[in-house]
Parts: structure tokens; C-alpha cells; sequence
């Protein structure tokens, strides 16, 4: 693996060995001595032209729980503001010194092109790139899942992918960069996918993806899920209106308080996930989101192990040793 951009671009089998990895930097995370020296003296930096609190936090405890050095950068207040082009400022960073970046753009496609070009030659790792891709979210929902559901049975997650496990992604799937990422993991990891989604938040061509639509949320409950993924609302994409108003978004597509009651008397076991931040009220509501079902802060918890086996595939080709 020489970049992350896209989930598509993973194997199987090396999508298991990052959620793999993840699993033993999860086991370091509950120390009380956290950092591994896995890649002192390397330098990671994280570049955010877009606002971000969980991953750039989540991305910069990771590189320094391996004792890596961070240098963060964000858009605002920097030489960008003044019209720095993409090329400029990754060069710069290499003059720096950094090893890897961690990229988060508005641009579809800004990761790609850094990584595509000989600008800096560095492993690139997109944090987030516009409403196309966000590959270690999806790691860390695929992660989270397969945790959960091992802990459930008392089995080993160790080697294992997702087959048969039955996923809705519900929301807005047009703006969602989370959803993608997640529907080729998921797919790749052997998982069912049913998109569940108001017809104007669909980007056109979703016809052909490796998935069920629905439009209803209410059957998709009841057919039994094995996991119910919400999506935040992206009001700053909007540049029109996608549904009437929040109260009907959350009447026919949010998971609000009627359907967890539903849900609680189903007897199924169907996870809640969502990437953050969340609209509480819109697509979920409180009870939901801080529900026992509710695997929120789980997955914030292991964003940061599987960001550290992210980075570690691609700066280290050392095996692990316990200091
Ligand atoms: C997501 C993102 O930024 O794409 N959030 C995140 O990374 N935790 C989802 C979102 O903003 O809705």
C-alpha cells in the first residue's frame, strides 16, 4: 500500500490486515502508557483546508501514539488564504521534512492528485476529500462492526471480514463522502448494503451501485438490519432545497424516537452508528444517539487505532515490537 485514497482501491485481504493491525493498536490505546516507537523520528502532517474536530484530533493522536513528530496546517490563516496553489504548499511541506501527508479538501480528487504526481512523492492519505471518498472512516465503521459483533459472540475478530452482515446507510448519500468510502469496504468485506435515502438525496447513477435502495426507512427496520448507519445532514453542501423541511426529513428519514422504540421492542440487535458530527433532532434523536445501540463514541475511540495502523502501513514495513 504506497497511499489511502479510495476503499475501492483496497483487497480484501489488506483491508483485513489494517482492521488487523488496528485490533493490536486498540490493545496499546488502553495502556497506561500509550505511545509505541513505531515511527520516531518520522514526521506526519496533517493538512486540512476544510474544517474538521474528530479526524485531524483523531489523526494527530494516532501519528504521535507512534511517536511520530505532527505538524498540523490548516487552511485558514495560512498562505492559502492568499492563493497558495496545492502543488506550492505540498512542496513546501517536503522542504520541511515531512514523511506522509494527511490530507482533508474540499476537492474531489485533491488527494489523488497529489499522490498521482511527482510534486512531493510522499504516501498520502485522504482524511476526506469533498463528497468523494473518506477511506478511514469507513475502516473505522468496518472496524467498529466487526468488533462489536465478535464481542457479541465471544469470538476473535482476528482475519475476519463482515460476510452476511446486512448494513443500511441512511440520509444524505449525495453529499457523503462516508457513504462511498463505506459502500465499497463493505462490499469488499463481504457485507450487504441497502442505501436508504429520500429519491433527491441519491446522486444519479446510484442505480448501478453494489447495493439495495430503499425509500423506506420504516421497512428497512423491519426486515431486520444488522447495523443502521446515519448520516449527518450536510446543510453546507445544499445549494437548494433537498427536502421540505427538518421536521419531515426527521419524520420519514431520521432515526428518531419512534423508530427506537420500535427497534427496542424488535428484539434485534441492530447497531447505531454515526460518523459525527451529528444534527441530534434531525437524523437522530437523543435517545438514539446516547442509546446502549448507539456505537458513537466507539467509533471515535477507534478512529485513532485504525488511523495508527493506517500510518504505519505506510511509513513502517517493521514488525510491531512491545517497548
Ligand atoms: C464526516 C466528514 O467530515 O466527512 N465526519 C467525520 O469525518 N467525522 C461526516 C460529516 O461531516 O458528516
Amino acid at each position: 500500500m504506497k497511499h489511502l485514497i479510495s476503499t475501492a482501491d483496497l483487497t480484501r485481504a489488506e483491508a483485513i490486515q489494517i482492521l488487523d493491525i488496528a485490533e493490536e493498536m486498540r490493545a496499546f490505546g488502553t495502556r497506561e502508557v500509550k505511545k509505541l516507537p513505531a515511527l520516531r523520528g518520522r514526521t506526519v502532517v496533517n493538512l486540512f483546508f476544510e474544517d474538521s474536530t474528530r479526524t485531524r484530533i483523531s489523526f494527530e493522536a494516532a501519528a504521535k501514539r507512534l511517536s511520530a513528530d505532527v505538524i498540523n496546517f490548516s487552511a485558514k490563516g495560512s498562505s492559502v488564504s492568499k492563493g497558495e496553489s496545492l502543488k506550492d504548499t505540498a512542496q513546501t511541506l517536503l522542504a520541511i521534512g515531512a514523511d506522509a501527508v494527511v490530507i482533508r479538501h474540499p476537492d474531489s480528487g485533491a488527494p489523488a492528485r497529489l499522490a498521482a504526481t511527482d510534486w512531493i512523492g510522499l504516501p498520502i492519505v485522504n482524511a476526506g476529500d469533498g463528497m468523494h471518498e473518506h477511506p478511514t472512516q469507513a475502516l473505522l465503521d468496518a472496524f467498529t462492526l466487526r468488533r462489536q459483533i465478535c464481542l457479541r459472540e465471544g469470538s476473535s475478530p482476528h482475519g475476519k471480514g463482515l460476510d452476511g452482515l446486512k448494513v443500511a446507510i441512511v440520509g444524505d448519500i449525495l453529499h457523503s463522502r462516508v457513504a462511498r468510502s463505506n459502500l465499497w469496504l463493505l462490499n469488499t468485506l463481504g457485507a450487504e448494503v441497502t442505501m436508504v435515502a429520500p429519491p433527491t438525496l441519491l446522486p444519479v447513477g446510484a442505480a448501478s451501485w453494489p447495493c439495495t435502495i430503499s425509500y423506506n426507512l420504516d421497512e428497512v427496520i423491519a426486515s431486520g438490519t444488522d447495523a443502521l448507519m446515519m448520516l449527518r445532514v450536510q446543510g453546507e453542501r445544499m445549494n437548494a432545497a433537498f427536502f421540505p423541511n427538518p421536521r419531515e426529513y426527521s419524520r420519514y428519514w431520521g432515526l428518531d424516537d419512534a423508530r427506537l422504540t420500535t427497534l427496542d421492542a424488535s428484539g434485534d440487535e441492530t447497531l447505531i452508528m454515526h460518523p459525527g458530527p451529528m444534527n441530534r433532532g434531525l437524523e437522530i434523536s437523543s435517545a438514539a444517539a446516547d442509546s446502549p445501540r448507539s456505537t458513537v463514541l466507539d467509533q471515535v475511540t477507534n478512529g485513532v487505532a485504525v488511523r495508527m495502523a493506517s500510518l504505519y502501513m505506510l511509513l513502517s514495513g517493521d514488525l510491531i515490537k512491545e517497548s
